[in-house]
């Protein structure tokens, strides 16, 4: 692991003390859930100048507060804000609505997030901004695909499905020499593992729904911006009224308050079952960027500390019902799509109908796995029984 131990014991104890105000908060260690529309003004005076740290709900509240500051601390020195939303697509599609405008071009790495190509194709192409569609392994050479109205590029690193491993430092380089913006969504890997806005990147989105949440019960998203890009969402925010309800705020709060051990846990198991994985014989291939045989390698080890729980494999060739008979099997891993809580999950995927700049071709069936916070050697049993039915239906 590429750990700066000096950067992981800052992360860890900013985890815990930042945004916290035992003063105001008399004496308890966590902010109240404030639930409130209205602010009142203690003067006419006050009123007509709008003063007061609070002035409307939609605004910001002591709980929303405490939540920014926290994650403002945990993003670093380059980030000069961080607003809120509904859920991680909300995130995506705020900072897309308040950097772009009718004739821009928007380029896209072609591992995104599904919805966040759908929004872009869809709403985005409606209002005349027109997509471009990258590899994610472009490096560099994505100078060629700029031109003169490019506003903004989009990467995910890595891909939460396919695992490619964007150079975003390199990518970033090439976006500001050309004026655009650099949006990543740094949902896989969470500022704790991957401070996005100390290399480069200007709008660094969370879908907060997973890690941060981190107990599959809050749906949630967060926009974290430099100086540059910070007026712009801050603005884009106000005007489109996204705010989140205070109970999600507060649990994305404390999500956060564990979020070093959780996701320490996360990457050991994961790494423990994804080289386990490895070893398999029904297994053709494991994409997981902290593995040294991945193309991504050497990207993940010079720009991450660490690495999640959520990697992929590429099955030897099987007929659907051999894949589906291990579906059916395991019983720890649940069959569903919101990862990043303390269970494991499993679920197959295929991104061959959507990919347009790259094709998918892995050469055998693909299933998504999320390693959760059970017992390693349980996971391994559920997978190996798992193995044997799917091992079952080819004799
Ligand atoms: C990489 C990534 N970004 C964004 C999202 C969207 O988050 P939400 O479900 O909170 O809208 C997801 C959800 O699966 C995701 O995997």
């Amino acid at each position: 692991m590429a750990v700066s131990d000096d950067a992981t014991r800052l992360a860890e104890t900013r985890l815990v003390t930042a945004g916290r105000d035992t003063t105001a908060q008399k004496g308890f260690v966590n902010p109240p859930v404030v639930r409130g529309s209205t602010v009142l003004y203690s003067t006419a005076d006050d009123l007509h100048a709008h003063r007061g740290e609070f002035q409307y709900g939609r605004h910001g509240t002591p709980t929303t507060k405490a939540l920014q500051q926290a994650l403002i601390a945990l993003e670093g020195p380059n980030c000069a804000g961080v607003g809120i939303a509904p859920s991680g697509v909300a995130a995506i599609t705020t900072a897309l609505l308040a950097i772009l405008k009718s004739g821009d071009h928007l380029l896209v790495c072609d591992n995104v997030y599904r919805p966040t190509r759908l929004f872009c194709n869809g709403m985005l192409a409606r209002y005349g901004v027109e997509t471009t569609y990258f590899d994610p392994l472009i490096g560099s050479e994505i100078a060629g695909l700029f031109r003169s109205n490019t506003r903004a590029v989009i990467v995910e690193a890595p891909g939460s499905q396919s695992f490619e491993m964007p150079d975003i430092p390199a990518i970033a380089n090439v976006a500001h020499q050309c004026g655009a913006l650099v949006v990543d969504d740094n949902t896989w890997a969470t500022p704790y593992f991957h401070r996005s806005l100390d290399q480069g990147v200007d709008i660094s989105i969370q879908a907060a729904t997973k890690y941060i949440g981190g107990h599959s019960d809050i749906m949630f998203g967060t926009v974290s911006a430099n100086a540059k890009a910070w007026p712009m969402i801050a603005d884009a925010i106000r005007q489109l009224g996204v705010c989140a309800g205070p109970d999600d705020v507060f649990l994305a709060l404390r999500g956060l308050r564990t979020l070093a051990v959780r996701l320490e846990h996360h990457q050991r198991s994961g790494l423990d079952i994804a080289n386990w994985l490895a070893a398999r014989p029904e297994v053709r291939r494991v994409l997981h960027p902290a593995m040294s045989h991945d193309p991504g390698h050497a990207i993940w080890k010079r720009d991450f500390t660490g690495a999640s729980g959520l990697f992929s494999i590429v099955l030897k060739e099987a007929p659907q019902r051999a894949v589906d008979a291990l579906l059916d099997t395991v019983k720890l891993f649940g069959m569903g799509y919101s990862w990043g809580g303390f269970e494991s999950l499993i679920i197959p995927f295929d991104c061959t109908s959507y990919r347009t700049a790259t094709k998918w071709a892995p050469g055998g069936p693909a299933l998504r796995l999320h390693i959760g916070l059970e017992n390693v050697e349980d996971l391994k049993a559920d997978l190996a029984a798992g193995f044997d039915a799917f091992n079952a239906t080819l004799r």
